[in-house]
């Protein structure tokens, strides 16, 4: 199974560093399988993130109130980038997409949250840079420190914080909570976490709930199991940008 991103620009030397990531954890099972994974980075590159604001605003022109899940949030990198993206987009009227709901059932993963301190390797900052048209500032506390392995820990700003909202839910039962109108779910590298005779069910609750003018984005590791096609034949339509589908 491929993950992207795959390789990271040092954000003061331009030197490539070893990949990547804002967390990366892997967690085993006796016979040393990955049964969980919290790896997560800001803006992974799958997604084309200006484009994917464009469409939503395009989507959503009229809704007064847009509902954003990201399922298996891990550490919020994944909140976290959509909420810098449609702030720094759309200023004032960013407020109808927040707060975005950010959900995990990981303890481990939640009590880093709560501790406010995020591990931003370079290539998380200079995405961050990047989409915050060089407010980083403006997102997260850097407080004078060296840098370790090319990272550094950083603490999300009130401007971040009080955007999202972060619970602990398992997405097998949180799903069949979700609003049905002007709904966006993201559901990216969390399906090969669930047990393999739960994941059918999710999909087709997600589908059968999200029943007006609704987006699904799905990541690297739902594309490489045909979740894709599966929404397609739940109703769901291909969009032009990768791994986002609509009705
Ligand atoms: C690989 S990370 C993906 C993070 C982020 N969505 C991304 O694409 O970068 C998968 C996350 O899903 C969470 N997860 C696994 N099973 C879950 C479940 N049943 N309910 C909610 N979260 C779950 C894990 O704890 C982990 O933090």
């Amino acid at each position: 199974m491929r993950i992207s991103p795959v390789t990271q620009n040092s954000y003061t030397t331009g030197r490539r560093a070893p990949a990547f990531q804002s967390i990366i954890r892997n967690v085993k099972d006796s016979e040393g399988n990955i049964k969980n994974s919290n790896t997560t980075c800001f803006f992974r590159q799958d997604l084309h993130w200006n484009e994917l604001a464009t469409y939503m605003d395009n989507k959503y022109r009229n809704s007064e109130k847009v509902n954003i899940y990201s399922y298996g949030c891990s550490d919020g990198s994944e909140p976290m980038s959509m909420a810098v993206l449609l702030n720094e987009r759309f200023k004032f009227n960013a407020r109808k997409y927040f707060p975005i709901m950010a959900k995990d059932n990981d303890d481990f993963i939640l009590d880093k949250i709560r501790s406010s301190c995020t591990r931003m390797y370079f290539r998380d900052i200079d995405a961050v840079i990047h989409y915050s048209q060089n407010n980083l500032g403006k997102y997260f506390v850097i407080n004078n420190q060296l840098p370790e392995n090319e990272s550094m820990i950083v603490h999300p700003s009130y401007e971040t914080k009080s955007k999202i909202r972060y619970s602990k839910a398992d997405v097998i039962k949180d799903v069949h909570r979700l609003p049905e109108k002007d709904t966006v779910v993201m559901l990216r590298n969390i399906l090969p976490y669930i047990p393999e005779d739960k994941r059918n069910s999710v999909i087709n609750t997600v589908t059968t709930k999200l029943k007006d003018n609704c987006m699904i984005i799905i990541g690297d590791l739902e594309d490489s199991m045909g979740i894709g096609e599966k929404l397609e034949a739940a109703g769901f339509k291909k969009t032009p940008l990768n791994h986002v589908y609509e009705n």
